[in-house]
């Protein structure tokens, strides 16, 4: 059964490690990331973005995937099914849908009317037990043709939007979606740092997980990030795998490709990348 992030991120955050969004697109990738989680007894979390979603067919087949999968894969750990840079329409698609956890993404929004759709979603989020997870100071890079800057949340702003009761806070702090240039100035950890200590327990958020230094990862969970988004690095060793696959020329004797069989290399990338990542996060064996 799907369970809220709540009180998976809240252990994150006491236990002083992290637990991995991995973004899914389709059947494999979601396969690869539970049986993943299953055999490392981690928590996770499944994010789907809304051009994900649209993909799928939308929401509720989302929902019925995942919820067939927990079942017929035996999945224990527990699993979230969460809304990545969600709109308003999306949220309120999603909680009908029946995911267990939605972003709000209001960081484009004057904070002002932020703070008010946060606060309404929270309220019709929280009635239905699932997580919320807020946005504040925009992350840089595109993802689904929403574009961001880059730039640092300002730590007040932060404490007003989670004081309106989210169960997660993404605050941006010079973090990225995709890989980061050459010149990238790092992760703000003043910023970071001034954040946690207007929010307190507040689990914080990381986006843009791929291509962040292991030792920016690790000092970023010491200072209260508990939830790390990855993405674009699951496409990237699926894609590789995938060329790979193709370049061999391991079609069926003329007769073209079995889709399972060229989609395997893959699905077996992607869990090899969350498993790296998991161990990085620290979240194995705390399922
Ligand atoms: P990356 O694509 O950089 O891993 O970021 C993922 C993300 O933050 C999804 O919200």
């Amino acid at each position: 059964m799907l369970v809220s992030a709540k009180e998976m991120l809240q252990k994150a955050k006491a236990g002083h490690y992290a637990v991995g969004h991995f973004n899914i697109n389709n059947l494999e990738w979601t396969k690869a990331v539970l049986l993943t989680a299953e055999e490392l007894k981690s928590p996770v979390i499944l994010g789907v973005s809304e051009g994900a979603g649209k993909y799928m067919t939308g929401f509720k087949t989302v929902v019925g995937m995942v919820n067939a999968m927990l079942e017929e894969l035996n999945i224990t750990v527990p699993v979230a099914l969460h809304l990545d840079h969600g709109s308003y329409d999306g949220c309120m698609k999603c909680i009908e849908a029946g995911f267990s956890s939605i972003m709000f993404d209001g960081s484009h929004y004057p904070i002002e009317e932020n703070v008010e759709k946060t606060k309404e979603l929270v309220k019709l989020a929280h009635d239905k037990g699932m997580s919320i997870e807020a946005e504040v100071g925009a992350i840089g890079g595109e993802e689904d043709g929403v574009v961001g800057t880059g730039e640092c949340a300002d730590p007040n702003e932060c404490k007003a939007i989670a004081d309106l009761g989210v169960d997660m806070l993404a605050a941006g702090i010079g973090n990225i979606h995709g890989k980061y240039p050459e010149n990238w100035a790092g992760l703000s950890f003043e910023t970071l740092d001034a954040i946690q200590q207007q929010t307190g327990d507040m689990p914080l958020v990381l986006h843009g997980g791929t291509g962040i230094p292991e030792d920016m990862i690790k000092k970023a969970i010491s200072l209260g990030v508990a939830k790390i988004n990855v993405n674009t690095e699951c496409q990237l060793s699926f894609a590789a795998a995938t060329r790979e696959y193709i370049e061999a020329g391991k079609d069926q004797q003329g007769k073209g490709f079995d889709p399972r069989k060229l989609l395997a290399p893959g699905t077996e990338a992607i869990k090899a990348t969350v498993k790296e990542k998991m161990e990085l996060f620290g979240s194995v064996g705390k399922a």
